[in-house]
């Protein structure tokens, strides 16, 4: 179950030629459950109509600070004490002058005066207004009163030109308002380091050994950890996923690498996870030119790559959490794992089950926990999964006292 569940979020869709994406941002919280209500600038009306926000929210979009309804006109406060969180998406440099300066002169910046919950906005402009002084010099003002601002991408604008100001991608904003509207944050001020995906060691300049591992299973635990608060360091192998939102990415291919990266940001980490399907074998040679096929048969001499997981484990983080992925006597196998590499759980993965292991969405998982307990979870989404890992390490830190009880 998503912790944004029941969560209350107002989203303020303001005049940008990209408000239709505001629509993406409302369906990814309404998949997870949160309760959206739509504010509207009148001049938003003109990209996207209000009813396609209504559908997908089931509320009514305001967009009038005195609708003619015979309502008191404080709809503005009633939703500022509503939210959790309220989340501008696009915002124009318009409403954000406004928030800077303290004007209110329509529904939704004075829903912003009235605003204590914590908030964020997703500029979107055309590259001039976005780096004209006044813009920029407003969004600190923003971000000193601790408003978080989802910088906008690099890339085509809507009047051909590129350049920075186009709007943050939608699943990026719904990451940034999960952090934001986590109900607790029982990881703030925790460090974790999740290692993800394949690696893939190099034959000659065009092939390489590698595996199936997608790296979902490995970024769904490092956006679990931030949405909680912590501050995550993602090491992954190649996939072809987008970086997690507030996650600290090194990218790296071979489990050489990897094995570099993990250990370089070793230091202060209250907890390692390593989910990556690390190469045990590499070839031991790699040709520097493409090998052409002349030969019937070829025999690879494979040498061992270093087990980052013992190596970590011979300087233990305070929790230290394994993968096994198993094909079979998988139980034992990862028992055995748990013990040899001093581990606190290990999530063992029978990659042969339909819904689990390599390349799904979903998982099906064991925690084998060091005090002996193991608990068997049903099929479930790799979030799901990640969030149930995210539980293990949050009590282990209360325990050993690296997070208040
Ligand atoms: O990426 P996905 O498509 O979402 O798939 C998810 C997954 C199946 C890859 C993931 O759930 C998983 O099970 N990851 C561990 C895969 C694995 O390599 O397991 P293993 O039993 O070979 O290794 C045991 C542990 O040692 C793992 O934590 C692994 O990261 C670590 N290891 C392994 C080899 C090595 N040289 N160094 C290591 O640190």
């Amino acid at each position: 179950m998503s912790r944004l569940k029941g969560r209350r979020i107002v989203l303020g869709v303001t005049g940008s030629i990209s408000a239709y994406k505001a629509a993406e941002v409302v369906r990814g919280l309404v998949r997870e459950q949160a309760d959206v209500r739509v504010v509207m600038t009148r001049e938003a009306g003109a990209f996207v109509g209000a009813v396609t926000f209504s559908a997908l929210t089931g509320h009514p979009v305001a967009v009038e600070q005195f609708p003619d309804t015979g309502m008191a006109g404080e709809e503005h406060v009633d939703l500022a004490a509503w939210a959790d969180t309220v989340a501008i998406a696009p915002a124009t440099a318009n409403i954000i002058g406004k928030m800077a300066n303290g004007l209110g002169d329509d529904l939704l910046s004075t829903v912003m005066l009235a605003c204590e919950a914590p908030c964020c906005l997703a500029p979107a402009m055309n590259f001039r207004m976005w780096r004209n002084e006044a813009v920029q010099s407003n969004l600190d003002r923003l971000r000193s009163r601790g408003v978080h601002v989802i910088d906008p991408e690099f890339g085509l604008l809507a009047n051909g030109e590129e350049g920075d100001g186009r709007l943050a991608a939608p699943e990026q904003i719904v990451e940034a308002v999960a952090i934001l509207a986590d109900p607790d944050h029982d990881l703030a001020g925790c460090n974790v380091l999740v290692s993800a995906g394949p690696t893939a060691e190099d034959i000659d300049p065009v092939r390489c050994v590698t595996n199936r591992s997608s790296g979902k299973m490995g970024y769904a635990l490092a956006r679990a950890a931030a949405r909680r608060g912590a501050s995550v360091t993602l090491v992954a192998g190649p996939t072809s996923l987008q970086d997690p939102y507030g996650v600290a990415v090194e990218h790296v291919r071979t489990a050489g690498e990897m094995r570099d990266a993990v250990l370089a940001n070793r230091e202060g980490q209250h907890a390692v996870i390593m989910a990556a399907a690390v190469a045990d074998y590499r070839p031991g040679t790699q040709a520097p030119r493409k090998m052409k096929k002349t030969q019937e048969s070829l025999t690879l001499e494979m040498t061992r790559t270093a087990d980052i997981l013992a190596e970590v484990a011979a300087d233990r983080p305070p929790v230290l959490i394994g993968f096994a992925a198993e094909t079979h006597d998988g139980l034992d196998n990862a028992r055995r794992k748990l013990a040899d590499k001093d581990l606190d759980l290990v999530v063992y993965n029978d990659v042969t089950a339909d819904g689990a292991g390599f390349e799904t969405d979903t998982n099906i998982v064991t925690l084998i926990r060091r005090d002996g307990r193991e608990e068997s979870l049903p099929l479930q989404s790799k979030s799901d999964v990640a969030d149930r890992v995210m539980d293990e390490v949050a009590a282990l830190l209360r325990n050993r006292e690296v997070v208040p009880a």
